[in-house]
């Protein structure tokens, strides 16, 4: 299993500043192991407070410098495969929809971080581009190292630091394991994780791809032989032919699940997909300085009482050095209001819950999971006009008042009805509305109680997310 390789213990695990700062040591991964445990039950012993690293405080106070500075290994940079230059064309050809008007570009634009090119809450479609869908596209970015769907033990954060004394403290009496930054869950509860779209239906990119190809409120071709048919007509028949076999399209769907298999590879490959160009990744790596708001907005960020956000939106390289993709890849219900301006929520009986229906149907018996969704990566999420997986919120701010006011003043985040009352959860039947997280911070506030952020927190929080974004230009600042 893992082992911990950083000497500190506190919460939040950050190297450099988490709640508390942390002396964060790499090694060999060889070596890590033995030492990593060692040394953190040794801290833990003679450390049982929060053990300031005051050099280390006063270094980034004062200059916004990571005082630890890690080695992050980003993946291996090659040529494009033919199979994936493929890929790249069919990605960008509109040829391919019903329309002649969209191709996946179109909703997963690369000036966009692979996300849509504008704020609407869903994208358009269907033959004669008047269909509106379901859900907004996510980015693309950084899915090269999603796992197929499962539901398996709750790994939390087990890969970077281990906090021994959440650890302890969640292990007692407790039934779900709660996501605390920095820290490993206590029991291994049963999570639903990995896997693509907000519902983790599809299993790789290969089979992901097929899935706008014939959805009709999207690229809406009305079946395989269709896409079969004018791959065959198209430019691109010679190179398929060459790569995958001269008989290729004898087998229509095997035709089909090669192009999808190209464009995967693409998605795979190609470097603007993971190019971990932020200033975050930057300053992991102590080429750059953040500045103050940032530097504070990290610190919240990280830390397990306050905004707690790293408990889902991992924010440590793991303990081989590769960086951090700011989510457990794990499902949560949070229970974002309803958006009323989505064409199917006109039916007052429809729902999207997610892990449970409607868009997937193997888990419609496994209602503890109804109103589940993937926690998407927040790298890039800056730079996005639409968020969540009803698309109900168009800037961060507002993302920002859910998380702080959801329990405690939520009658500013949700509708009232007829006769006044708050309708808290109006996303969710009543009968799945147990299944919404209230354990993990900031959601663990009661109602009345003070928000877990202040209005500057969030101001710097939002300014950590800005850090997130891809191609920040090293030497600007
Ligand atoms: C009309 C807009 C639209 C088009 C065109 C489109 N997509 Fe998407 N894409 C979406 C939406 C919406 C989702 C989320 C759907 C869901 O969760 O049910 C999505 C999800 C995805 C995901 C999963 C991302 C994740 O984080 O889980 C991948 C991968 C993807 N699309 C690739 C493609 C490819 C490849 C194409 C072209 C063959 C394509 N898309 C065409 C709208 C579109
Ligand atoms: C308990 C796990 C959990 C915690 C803690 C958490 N998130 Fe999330 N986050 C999620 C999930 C799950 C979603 C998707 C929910 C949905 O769409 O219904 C999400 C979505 C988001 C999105 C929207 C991204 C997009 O592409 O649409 C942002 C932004 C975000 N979270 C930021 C934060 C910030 C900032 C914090 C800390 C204040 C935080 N999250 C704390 C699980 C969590």
């Amino acid at each position: 299993m893992s082992i911990p390789v950083q000497s500190d213990l506190s919460a939040g695990g950050q190297p450099g500043p988490g709640a508390a700062p942390v002396r964060r040591w790499l090694l060999p991964a060889g070596v890590a192991v033995g030492l990593g445990l060692v040394a953190a039950a040794a801290y833990a012993i003679s450390y049982p407070e929060r053990m300031p690293d005051r050099v280390g405080l006063m270094v980034e106070d004062l200059t916004g410098a990571n005082p630890h500075p890690v080695h992050l290994v980003r993946p291996p940079e090659a040529p494009l495969s033919a199979v994936a230059t493929l890929g790249k064309q069919l990605f960008n050809d509109p040829s391919f929809s019903a329309s002649g008007k969209q191709s996946c570009a179109t909703c997963h634009s690369a000036e966009h971080a692979y996300g849509p090119p504008n704020d609407l809450s869903v994208q358009i479609g269907g033959p004669h581009m008047d269909q509106m869908g379901y859900r907004p596209p996510p980015s693309l970015t950084y899915l090269y190292r999603q796992a197929p769907f499962s539901i398996g033990p709750d790994q939390g954060d087990v890969d970077t630091a281990v906090n021994l004394n959440n650890v302890a403290a969640a292990a007692q009496g407790t039934q779900r394991a709660n996501k605390i930054a920095g820290a490993a869950p206590a029991a291994p509860a049963m999570v639903p994780q990995g896997g693509l779209f907000w519902d983790g239906r599809a299993d790789s990119l290969q089979r992901q791809a097929l899935g706008p190809m014939l959805n009709p409120v999207e690229m809406a071709n009305g079946s395989v032989d269709e896409v079969s048919a004018k791959l065959e007509k198209s430019r691109y028949a010679q190179t398929l032919k060459q790569l995958f076999g001269p008989n290729l399209f004898n087998n229509h769907e095997l035709a089909v699940s090669e192009a999808m298999f190209a464009i995967g590879r693409y998605e795979f490959e190609d470097k603007s997909f993971h190019e971990f160009t932020s200033k975050y990744d930057y300053w992991l790596e102590g080429k750059v300085r953040l500045s103050r708001a940032e530097l504070r907005g990290l610190r919240l960020f990280n830390d397990p009482a306050k905004a707690n956000c790293a408990g889902c939106h991992l924010s440590q390289p793991t303990r081989d050095g590769l960086p951090p993709l700011f989510t457990d890849t794990q499902y949560e219900a949070l229970g974002v209001p309803r958006n009323p301006t989505l064409p199917s929520n006109k039916d007052p009986k429809f729902y999207d819950l997610g892990v449970c229906g409607p868009f997937r149907s193997d888990l419609v018996q496994q209602t503890q999971y109804c109103a589940m969704f993937l926690t998407p990566t927040l790298r890039n999420a800056a730079t996005r006009h639409v968020f969540f997986h009803n698309g109900v919120y168009h800037d961060l701010k507002q993302v920002m008042d859910f998380y702080n006011l959801r329990n405690t003043n939520p009658d500013r985040i949700y509708p009232k009805d007829a006769s006044g009352k708050v309708q808290k959860y109006n996303d969710i039947p009543a009968k799945y509305q147990g299944n919404v997280d209230v354990a993990d911070a900031p959601f663990d506030r009661q109602y009345g109680d003070k928000p877990a952020m202040t209005d500057q927190d969030i101001q710097d929080i939002i300014a950590f997310m800005g850090t997130l974004n891809d191609g920040y230009r090293l030497g600007s600042r």
